[in-house]
Protein backbone atom coordinates (compact mmCIF):
# COMPACT_ATOMS: atom_id res chain seq x y z
CA UNK A 1 0.00 0.00 0.00
CA UNK A 2 1.77 3.34 -1.06
CA UNK A 3 2.01 6.54 1.38
CA UNK A 4 -1.90 7.84 -0.43
CA UNK A 5 -3.64 4.73 0.32
CA UNK A 6 -2.62 5.00 3.98
CA UNK A 7 -3.79 8.54 4.60
CA UNK A 8 -7.01 7.52 2.88
CA UNK A 9 -7.29 5.25 4.99
CA UNK A 10 -6.72 6.87 8.02
CA UNK A 11 -9.06 9.25 7.21
CA UNK A 12 -11.75 6.54 6.55
CA UNK A 13 -11.30 5.38 10.12
CA UNK A 14 -11.85 9.13 11.63
CA UNK A 15 -14.76 9.62 9.15
CA UNK A 16 -16.57 6.11 11.42
CA UNK A 17 -16.30 8.81 14.29
CA UNK A 18 -19.62 11.01 12.47
CA UNK A 19 -22.47 11.46 13.18
CA UNK A 20 -25.85 13.05 11.78
CA UNK A 21 -25.98 16.59 13.03
CA UNK A 22 -22.55 17.25 13.57
CA UNK A 23 -20.39 20.50 13.63
CA UNK A 24 -16.78 19.36 12.07
CA UNK A 25 -13.58 21.21 11.75
CA UNK A 26 -12.13 20.53 8.68
CA UNK A 27 -8.07 20.43 8.43
CA UNK A 28 -5.34 21.19 5.71
CA UNK A 29 -3.41 18.65 3.96
CA UNK A 30 -2.99 15.60 1.86
CA UNK A 31 -4.35 13.53 4.28
CA UNK A 32 -7.14 15.91 5.38
CA UNK A 33 -7.52 16.51 2.00
CA UNK A 34 -8.48 12.84 2.22
CA UNK A 35 -10.92 13.11 4.64
CA UNK A 36 -12.67 15.64 2.92
CA UNK A 37 -13.42 13.70 0.09
CA UNK A 38 -14.69 10.90 2.18
CA UNK A 39 -17.23 13.31 3.93
CA UNK A 40 -18.49 14.63 1.01
CA UNK A 41 -19.27 11.15 -0.70
CA UNK A 42 -21.39 10.35 2.79
CA UNK A 43 -23.15 13.71 2.82
CA UNK A 44 -23.88 13.48 -1.26
CA UNK A 45 -25.93 9.82 0.04
CA UNK A 46 -27.52 12.11 3.07
CA UNK A 47 -25.25 12.68 6.29
CA UNK A 48 -26.35 16.10 7.54
CA UNK A 49 -23.38 17.79 8.78
CA UNK A 50 -21.52 20.90 8.66
CA UNK A 51 -17.89 21.98 8.30
CA UNK A 52 -15.58 24.90 9.31
CA UNK A 53 -12.54 24.76 6.89
CA UNK A 54 -8.67 25.44 8.75
CA UNK A 55 -8.12 27.19 5.05
CA UNK A 56 -8.84 28.39 1.92
CA UNK A 57 -7.46 25.46 0.23
CA UNK A 58 -9.65 23.47 2.15
CA UNK A 59 -13.16 25.86 1.52
CA UNK A 60 -12.62 25.10 -1.79
CA UNK A 61 -12.02 21.48 -1.45
CA UNK A 62 -15.25 21.44 0.71
CA UNK A 63 -17.29 23.36 -2.10
CA UNK A 64 -16.20 20.65 -4.90
CA UNK A 65 -17.06 17.95 -2.95
CA UNK A 66 -20.23 19.42 -1.68
CA UNK A 67 -19.66 19.57 2.19
CA UNK A 68 -22.20 22.75 3.43
CA UNK A 69 -19.73 25.20 5.57
CA UNK A 70 -20.30 27.59 8.20
CA UNK A 71 -18.18 29.87 10.55
CA UNK A 72 -17.35 29.87 14.04
CA UNK A 73 -18.83 33.01 14.32
CA UNK A 74 -22.43 31.50 12.93
CA UNK A 75 -22.36 28.44 15.52
CA UNK A 76 -20.97 28.36 19.10
CA UNK A 77 -18.40 25.41 19.11
CA UNK A 78 -17.30 21.80 16.87
CA UNK A 79 -18.00 18.28 17.99
CA UNK A 80 -14.67 17.13 15.89
CA UNK A 81 -12.21 18.31 14.34
CA UNK A 82 -10.38 15.79 12.01
CA UNK A 83 -7.08 16.90 11.01
CA UNK A 84 -3.70 15.88 9.56
CA UNK A 85 0.06 16.73 11.89
CA UNK A 86 3.34 16.89 10.47
CA UNK A 87 4.93 15.06 13.40
CA UNK A 88 2.89 12.91 16.50
CA UNK A 89 4.66 12.43 20.06
CA UNK A 90 3.39 9.71 22.24
CA UNK A 91 1.60 12.17 24.63
CA UNK A 92 -0.08 13.26 21.04
CA UNK A 93 1.53 16.58 21.09
CA UNK A 94 2.38 17.78 17.51
CA UNK A 95 4.28 19.77 14.76
CA UNK A 96 1.98 21.34 12.52
CA UNK A 97 2.04 23.76 9.65
CA UNK A 98 3.94 22.01 6.96
CA UNK A 99 0.90 23.47 4.56
CA UNK A 100 1.21 26.74 6.68
CA UNK A 101 -2.36 26.71 7.77
CA UNK A 102 -1.15 26.20 11.31
CA UNK A 103 -2.77 29.57 12.55
CA UNK A 104 -6.76 28.78 11.27
CA UNK A 105 -5.89 25.21 12.37
CA UNK A 106 -5.03 25.93 15.36
CA UNK A 107 -7.88 28.35 16.31
CA UNK A 108 -10.21 25.56 14.75
CA UNK A 109 -9.07 22.41 17.31
CA UNK A 110 -9.60 24.70 20.19
CA UNK A 111 -12.72 25.43 19.26
CA UNK A 112 -13.21 21.51 19.05
CA UNK A 113 -14.58 19.35 22.03
CA UNK A 114 -12.02 16.66 19.77
CA UNK A 115 -9.50 16.97 17.60
CA UNK A 116 -8.79 13.58 15.72
CA UNK A 117 -5.20 13.34 14.53
CA UNK A 118 -4.99 11.30 10.84
CA UNK A 119 -1.69 10.28 9.73
CA UNK A 120 0.44 7.83 7.87
CA UNK A 121 2.33 6.29 10.77
CA UNK A 122 5.83 7.64 9.79
CA UNK A 123 4.23 10.75 11.38
CA UNK A 124 4.57 8.73 14.73
CA UNK A 125 8.23 10.07 16.43
CA UNK A 126 9.12 9.62 20.20
CA UNK A 127 10.45 13.15 20.37
CA UNK A 128 8.81 16.42 18.28
CA UNK A 129 11.44 18.67 16.14
CA UNK A 130 12.71 16.43 13.54
CA UNK A 131 10.47 18.32 10.99
CA UNK A 132 10.89 21.83 10.75
CA UNK A 133 9.23 24.06 13.15
CA UNK A 134 7.01 26.42 11.92
CA UNK A 135 6.08 29.62 13.44
CA UNK A 136 3.81 32.08 11.92
CA UNK A 137 5.21 35.71 12.40
CA UNK A 138 4.23 39.82 11.65
CA UNK A 139 6.25 41.07 8.75
CA UNK A 140 6.67 44.57 10.23
CA UNK A 141 10.01 43.96 12.87
CA UNK A 142 10.98 40.65 11.48
CA UNK A 143 15.06 41.12 12.91
CA UNK A 144 13.46 41.69 16.75
CA UNK A 145 11.35 38.89 16.09
CA UNK A 146 13.98 36.24 14.95
CA UNK A 147 16.26 37.57 17.96
CA UNK A 148 13.42 37.03 20.44
CA UNK A 149 12.86 33.53 19.22
CA UNK A 150 16.60 32.23 19.11
CA UNK A 151 16.33 33.36 22.79
CA UNK A 152 13.05 31.51 23.14
CA UNK A 153 14.98 28.66 21.91
CA UNK A 154 18.22 28.88 23.71
CA UNK A 155 16.15 29.51 27.07
CA UNK A 156 14.30 26.20 26.08
CA UNK A 157 17.69 24.53 25.04
CA UNK A 158 16.95 24.07 21.37
CA UNK A 159 18.99 25.55 18.48
CA UNK A 160 18.86 25.32 14.92
CA UNK A 161 18.65 27.69 11.44
CA UNK A 162 15.60 29.46 11.23
CA UNK A 163 14.59 30.27 7.46
CA UNK A 164 11.65 32.27 6.19
CA UNK A 165 9.47 29.71 3.85
CA UNK A 166 9.38 30.75 0.55
CA UNK A 167 6.09 29.42 -1.94
CA UNK A 168 6.39 27.25 -4.80
CA UNK A 169 7.04 30.22 -7.17
CA UNK A 170 10.24 31.14 -5.43
CA UNK A 171 8.61 34.12 -3.27
CA UNK A 172 8.01 34.73 0.17
CA UNK A 173 5.12 32.21 1.53
CA UNK A 174 2.51 34.04 2.48
CA UNK A 175 -0.47 32.59 5.31
CA UNK A 176 -4.26 32.74 4.93
CA UNK A 177 -4.04 35.28 7.26
CA UNK A 178 -1.27 37.61 5.44
CA UNK A 179 1.51 36.69 7.61
CA UNK A 180 4.98 35.13 6.92
CA UNK A 181 6.71 31.52 8.41
CA UNK A 182 10.13 31.09 9.76
CA UNK A 183 10.87 27.55 9.60
CA UNK A 184 13.19 26.09 12.61
CA UNK A 185 15.40 23.44 11.79
CA UNK A 186 15.29 22.37 15.79
CA UNK A 187 16.33 18.60 15.69
CA UNK A 188 15.08 17.43 19.33
CA UNK A 189 12.47 19.24 21.54
CA UNK A 190 12.92 17.89 24.87
CA UNK A 191 9.94 20.40 26.41
CA UNK A 192 7.26 20.96 23.79
CA UNK A 193 5.09 22.54 26.01
CA UNK A 194 7.72 25.39 27.85
CA UNK A 195 8.89 26.40 24.24
CA UNK A 196 5.29 26.52 23.01
CA UNK A 197 4.46 28.68 26.04
CA UNK A 198 7.95 30.99 25.51
CA UNK A 199 6.88 31.52 21.63
CA UNK A 200 3.62 32.62 22.51
CA UNK A 201 4.62 35.08 24.59
CA UNK A 202 6.68 37.11 21.80
CA UNK A 203 4.65 40.23 20.23
CA UNK A 204 5.91 39.71 16.52
CA UNK A 205 4.55 35.62 16.82
CA UNK A 206 1.16 35.25 15.96
CA UNK A 207 1.36 31.35 16.43
CA UNK A 208 3.42 28.33 16.03
CA UNK A 209 3.29 24.83 15.60
CA UNK A 210 3.56 23.38 18.38
CA UNK A 211 -0.44 21.91 19.04
CA UNK A 212 -0.23 21.00 22.85
CA UNK A 213 -2.63 19.30 24.57
CA UNK A 214 -5.06 19.93 21.73
CA UNK A 215 -5.33 16.37 19.83
CA UNK A 216 -7.38 13.71 21.88
CA UNK A 217 -6.67 10.92 19.63
CA UNK A 218 -4.49 9.50 16.36
CA UNK A 219 -5.27 7.26 13.74
CA UNK A 220 -2.13 5.86 12.19
CA UNK A 221 -2.10 3.79 9.10
CA UNK A 222 0.96 1.67 8.40
CA UNK A 223 1.93 -1.53 6.81
CA UNK A 224 0.59 -3.82 9.40
CA UNK A 225 -3.00 -1.46 9.53
CA UNK A 226 -4.30 0.83 11.62
CA UNK A 227 -2.96 2.29 15.25
CA UNK A 228 -5.53 4.48 17.35
CA UNK A 229 -3.93 5.79 20.08
CA UNK A 230 -5.86 7.88 22.87
C1 LIG B 1 -0.96 22.02 7.30
C2 LIG B 1 -0.72 20.92 8.27
C3 LIG B 1 -0.90 19.54 7.74
O1 LIG B 1 -1.88 18.91 8.49
C4 LIG B 1 0.40 18.81 7.88
O2 LIG B 1 1.38 19.51 7.16
C5 LIG B 1 0.29 17.37 7.36
O3 LIG B 1 0.08 17.41 5.98
P1 LIG B 1 -0.03 16.08 5.12
O4 LIG B 1 -1.30 15.40 5.53
O5 LIG B 1 -0.06 16.57 3.70
O6 LIG B 1 1.18 15.24 5.41
O7 LIG B 1 -0.41 21.11 9.40
O8 LIG B 1 -0.68 23.26 7.87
Amino acid sequence: MNMDQLKRQAAARALEDVRDGMQLGLGTGSTAKHFVELLGERVRAGLKVIGVPTSEATRLDAIRCGVPLTTLDEIDHLDITVDGADEIDPELNLIKGGGGALLREKIVAAASDRMIVIADDTKWVPTLGGFPLPVEVIPFGLGATRRAIEKAFAECGVSGQMAVRNGKDGHVFVTDGGHWILDAQLEKIEDPARLATALSAIPGVVEHGLFIGLASSAVLAGGEGIRVIE
